[in-house]
């Protein structure tokens, strides 16, 4: 894969993302094999949200190459607090280091820092906008459990702000996924990112009700209402628990249909179904450090 930055699924070929899965599988075979790949590399970690998967897996997977990290800390604990522009922060962490991972609030915010530096910098989320890296594993998962021909997946939840969701459906229109988004009303695709669908001729269908389609299924992808970004906490209540999937929702479900989620979960998927063979999550989460060992191999 030929980069200088990793910002959006939309840049992802079916090559490039068949070249890092097949990567990332080798990697996972056999872990201890690259603890000499990036020697001496350092990874700048630079996160303005929480986040607990994506920078423990980025810096795991940095270190399990033989490289090493250097972590911002929160935005309280750094000079951002004083008022430090972003353009600012990332040409002085360039400074320090061989590649920039950025998790910031803010749509777009990756691709404005890509212009101020010249080390890579990989999107690991930016507002409701994209999270490639995501995607990424989400794809690696899939084609483990479903393989990534012939698809039919269903996106449940939070369709307008999560940008798990947002990179996943770019992503699968390189495979020509059948793809079944299900949400209230108040929280479908943007039209964005239905526009885009629609460019590329992607197969898609928009639900309220997950019973319309269950039954298609290879794979169920589960997001959580991203509380966080509404600008109106009544706006958030009208839709917090709806979308929630239990292992008796799952009795009407194929028995091969595999269900996932990026994680963190609140309550969308009831515990129970933790214990049923649809449950790939956790999996999903692990698949994280092969994954983005493969990127990091490849980008820096
Ligand atoms: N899936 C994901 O991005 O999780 P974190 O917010 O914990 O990084």
């Amino acid at each position: 894969m030929r980069h200088d930055h990793l910002i959006g699924a939309k840049q992802l070929s079916r090559a490039d993302i068949e070249t890092v899965l097949d990567r990332a599988a080798e990697m996972d075979a056999d872990p201890d094999e690259y603890g000499d790949a990036l020697p001496g590399t350092l990874l700048g970690l630079c996160f303005f949200e929480p986040s607990t998967r994506t920078k423990m897996s980025f810096d795991a997977a940095v270190k399990r190459l033989g490289g090493d990290s250097v972590d911002m800390g929160t935005v309280e604990s750094s000079s951002v607090k004083k008022g430090e522009s972003l353009a600012d922060t990332m040409r002085v962490i360039a400074g320090y280091t061989d590649g920039i991972v950025l998790r910031h609030p803010s749509e777009g915010a990756a691709k404005l820092a890509a212009e101020f530096v010249d080390v890579p910098v990989i999107n690991a989320g930016d507002g409701a906008g994209q999270h490639p890296t995501q995607t990424l594993l989400d794809l690696y998962t899939i084609r483990e459990n479903a393989g990534l021909d012939d698809l039919t997946v269903g996106i449940m939840g939070d369709l307008k702000y999560g940008r798990t969701v947002h990179s996943l459906a770019a992503a699968l229109t390189n495979f020509n996924a059948r793809m079944h988004f299900v949400s209230p009303e108040s929280l479908r695709l943007p039209r964005n990112v239905r526009f885009d669908l629609h460019e590329s001729g992607a197969v898609v269908k928009e639900h309220t009700d997950l019973g319309a389609v269950l039954d298609q299924l290879d794979v169920l992808y589960v997001t959580r209402i991203q509380r966080e970004r509404f600008p109106d906490e009544n706006e958030y209540r009208a839709v917090a628990g709806e979308y929630r999937i239990d292992a008796d929702t799952l009795a009407r479900a194929p028995d091969d249909l595999t269900v996932m989620h990026p994680l963190p979960r609140v309550d969308e998927i009831a515990p129970d179904v933790d214990e049923t063979d649809h449950a790939h999550y956790f999996e999903q989460a692990h698949n994280g450090v092969p994954v983005r060992m493969a990127l990091l191999d490849s980008m820096l």
